[in-house]
Order: structure tokens, then sequence, then C-alpha cells
């Protein structure tokens, strides 16, 4: 007889599921890629009524795919119940910015969302559930979603900012032609929008001879100083001006990889860019959701401490920081 002796099943909530990153995300979930080949899954699907035929249709095709780890699927346009019980949660579902808005522009419609749902997880979701927040704008929806769910502890709210991580490493693998798995320790400080800072300063990349610094191999301050930065900030415009659809296969792939290092943790000597409370560090005030260097380990994240920010990069940490605060209150008057 066949006897299951693995591990208990995980449940991941995917909210806005029915959606475009939904349906490149759920099946990197069910395929082990956030949670380990050996992590059997329970996908809960939130979505709203107008899209719950097209979610009811994403359920079929998770059945059709007859993956070995899924261990059953949840589909429903009812938050509460789509929380129960979850140990994960991506909070995907919002509206996305078209061509010419900037991310703020979904502010009002998006917000209110995180508002309620906060409600529903805090009321039903597994204690310690970690949460992300995809959805734009992703750090003050984040924050949104802390306010109004108290109980929840705050270690345990965060958004994604890898996806501008990721869009970093790329730029440096292709600017340096090395493989991107040997650039490691890019930076993204601050907000999920075109103020953000990707910072390269303590990056490196592995070669025959030893770990050489970015800025080293780099040898040209001055791509560093513009294009490279202004190519990450503009990016998910990039992508939105090509496709006419705003990113959703690398915005799913970097969700899993926030999710899966947060959870199985950072390999040594290496970090990542999370978007995390703000508890003083780097002279960023506290109270803002904003994406700082971290390294994770038995399910924790902890901000690294002590690198050198010359002016430059000052100047632009503090400038995210800015938007953010105007952020929080554009926020709270939608709100009001
Ligand atoms: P999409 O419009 O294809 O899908 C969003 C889904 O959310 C839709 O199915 C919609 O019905 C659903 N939805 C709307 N309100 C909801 C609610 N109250 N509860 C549950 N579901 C709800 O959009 P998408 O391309 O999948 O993008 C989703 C969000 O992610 C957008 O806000 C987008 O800007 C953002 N995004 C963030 C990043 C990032 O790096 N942080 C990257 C890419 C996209
Ligand atoms: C992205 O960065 O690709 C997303 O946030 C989508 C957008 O609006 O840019």
């Amino acid at each position: 007889t066949f006897i299951n002796v693995g591990k208990e099943p995980l449940r991941v909530l995917v909210t806005g599921a029915a959606g475009q990153i939904g349906y490149s995300l759920v099946p990197m979930i069910a395929k082990g890629m956030m949670l380990g080949q050996d992590q059997p899954i329970i996908l809960h699907l939130l979505d709203i009524e107008p899209a719950m035929e097209a979610l009811n249709g994403v359920k079929m095709e998770l059945i059709d795919s007859a993956f070995p780890l899924l261990k059953g699927v949840v589909a429903t346009t009812n938050a509460m119940e789509a929380c129960e019980d979850v140990d994960i949660a991506i909070m995907v579902g919002g509206y996305p910015r078209k061509e010419g808005m900037e991310r703020k522009d979904v502010m009002s419609e998006n917000v209110s969302i995180y508002k309620d749902q906060a409600a529903a997880l805090e009321m039903n979701a597994a204690p310690n559930c970690k949460i992300l927040v995809v959805a734009n704008p992703a750090n003050t929806n984040a924050l949104i979603l802390k306010e109004f769910a108290p109980s929840i502890p705050e270690k345990d709210i965060t958004c994604l900012t890898r996806l501008d991580h990721n869009r970093a490493l790329g730029q440096i693998s292709e600017k340096l032609n090395v493989d991107v798995s040997y650039v490691k320790n890019v930076i993204l400080w601050g907000n999920h929008s075109s103020t953000q800072y990707p910072d390269v300063n303590h990056a490196t990349v592995i070669t025959d001879s030893g770990e050489k610094s970015v800025n080293e191999l780099v040898a040209d301050d001055q791509w560093l100083k513009t294009e490279f930065i202004t190519t990450v900030q503009q990016r998910g415009a990039a992508i939105i001006k090509a496709r006419k659809l705003s990113s959703a296969m690398s915005a799913a792939s970097a969700a899993c990889d926030h999710i899966r290092d947060w959870v199985l943790g950072t390999p040594k000597g290496t970090w990542v860019s999370m978007g995390v409370y703000s508890d003083g560090s780097y002279g960023i005030p506290s109270g803002l959701i904003y994406s700082f260097p971290v390294t994770c380990e038995k399910g924790e994240w902890s901000i690294v401490q002590g690198l050198k920010i010359d002016e430059f990069s000052r100047e632009k940490m503090d400038a995210t920081a800015k938007e953010l605060i105007e952020e929080k209150a554009i926020a709270h008057s939608c709100l009001n």
C-alpha cells in the first residue's frame, strides 16, 4: 500500500489568482519552486466575482497538470474563506498600472483592498503566516495591511522588491557578460517605484581569481551612476511599453525567490532585497515599508548592518524614503 510519510502540506494563498501574475505563479508554487521539492502544497486562490469563471479555469488547469506536490486547490471569491489557516500569503490582487501611469496612480483602487484583506488575514490566517505584498503600490499596500492588522507581527509583513533586485543582477550580468548566478549582493533600497535606488557599491562577481567588486570590473562609474540606475528604475515601464501588459513571469519568479529565501534561508555570504518594516536602520525613518538588504535564517529576515554609505547613495536613499512618506499620507487620505 502507498503510505505518505512526507511533510504536512503548507497552505499558500494567492490573491488575484485569475490575473496574469497569478497564472505564471501558481504552477511555479505547485512545482516546488517556492518551498522546495519535498514540500506538499494546498493552494488557496482568491479573486473577485467577475473573474470567478476564469479562476475556475485556472483550477481546472492545475488539476490537469497533475502536479505531484499539489494536494488541494481552494478557489473562492470569499476573502475569509481564502485566508483560512494559510501559512504563506502572496497578495497579488489589485489593478495594474497601464502605459503612462506611475505605480502610485493605482493607489486609491488598491489601498482599500489591502485594508479589507488585512482583517481577513488577521482573523483567519495561521499564526506566523508570512505575507508578501506584490500589488502596487507594493510598499504602501503592505504598510496599510500592517496598520489594519495590528495583531500580525510586523516581521511577517513584507513587499516585493526582489524583482528590482533581480533586474539589477541582470543588468550587471549583461554588462560584464558573466553568468548572472556569479553576481551577488546588489541592493535595492526603498520604494518599488521610479525613485528606487539600485546600489552596486557592495556587489561582487565570483571570478576564477576570486571575488571582485562590480565597481572595479565595470570600471565605468558614469554608466553605473546614470544608465544602470535609470534602466532598473524604468524597467517596469519598459516592459509595459513592449508587452502592453505589466511584467508577469519575472514578477512571479521574483515572488518565488522572495518566499524561498525567507523560509529556507539565504546562502552564506549573500544577501537579498526585501521590502520590510523599517526600524531606523541606515537613518531611514521607522514606520515605512522600505526595501533593505537582508539575510534570512530559520524563517526570519534581518537587515544587513554596517554597510558604508557614501554621499551619492545617501541622497538617493533619502529621496525614495521621502516618496514613501508622501505615499503613506496619500494612502491615508484615500482611506478617509
Ligand atoms: P491582473 O489585472 O492581470 O490581475 C490582477 C487580478 O487581481 C485580477 O484577476 C483581478 O480580478 C484581481 N483582483 C482585483 N481586486 C481584487 C480583490 N479585491 N481581491 C482579489 N483579487 C482581486 O494584474 P497583474 O498583472 O497580475 O498584476 C497584479 C498586481 O501586481 C498589480 O498591482 C501590478 O501592478 C503588481 N505588480 C507588482 C510587481 C512588483 O514587483 N511588486 C511586479 C509586477 C506587477
Ligand atoms: C513592475 O515593476 O514590472 C511592476 O511593478 C509593474 C509596473 O507597474 O511597473
